[in-house]
């Protein structure tokens, strides 16, 4: 398997206003492949404008921020390139879409990247924040998950947490567990399947 870079990409709207999303890019044979499922706003963003952003952050809020209903964190302007950054990304990738894989579910965007740059020190890896992105996405998942396996990794993850998280990974963590615990609720009063 390759790797994946967990980050998140900014697309520009058919209108040019920016769109921030966190996805995972596959690095192969010398390429960076974004592959949005279908329907998505990067996906439709992409197909009009064939550029995009990756933004490396550790702040574990934002993703939990981002798949949760909370979308206005700071943006920052490249020189040169239309598609922002986060503020708060400790590097950023340039990418251009070189070719496209269409498929019916989820089209593969074949990119190369234009220029990385680093904007702050990296303090090194945190079992709290990889808990938090482990989380976030089981979050976008929950409909396509059993009850027993989001409630057996949450407790495995709740480890990690407890261990190791700083406040601003706590913080993360209790936004991204209000929202599978209120979907749990939700199917346990018979609303959700
Ligand atoms: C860490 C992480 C990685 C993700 N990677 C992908 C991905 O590779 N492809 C995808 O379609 N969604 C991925 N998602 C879910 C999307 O972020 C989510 O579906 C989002 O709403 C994208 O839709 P939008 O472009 O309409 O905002 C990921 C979520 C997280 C938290």
């Amino acid at each position: 398997m390759p790797l994946i870079h967990e980050c998140v990409v900014t697309t520009l709207s058919p209108e040019g206003r920016p769109h921030i999303a966190p996805l995972g890019l596959i690095e192969e044979h010398g390429y960076w492949i974004a592959a949005p499922f279908r329907p998505s706003s990067t996906l439709l963003n992409l197909t009009h404008t064939p550029k995009l952003t990756a933004s490396f952050t550790d702040d574990a809020r934002i993703f939990a921020g981002l798949v949760t209903g909370c979308r206005n964190w700071p943006l920052t302007d490249i020189e040169g390139w239309p598609a922002p950054r986060l503020s708060a990304a400790l590097a950023h990738a340039e990418l251009i879409v070189a070719r496209v894989e269409e498929h019916e579910l989820r089209p593969r965007f074949f990119c190369k990247v234009r220029r990385i740059e680093s904007h702050r020190a990296f303090l090194g890896m945190n079992r709290a924040r990889a808990a938090v992105l482990e989380a976030a996405i089981l979050a976008t998942r929950l409909d396509m998950l059993p009850r027993e396996k989001i409630e057996s990794e949450l407790a495995y993850l709740q480890i990690a947490v407890d261990k190791t998280a700083g406040q601003a990974e706590r913080e993360a963590w209790d936004m991204v567990r209000a929202k599978i615990d209120a979907h749990m609720n939700d199917v346990k009063a018979g609303v959700a399947q």
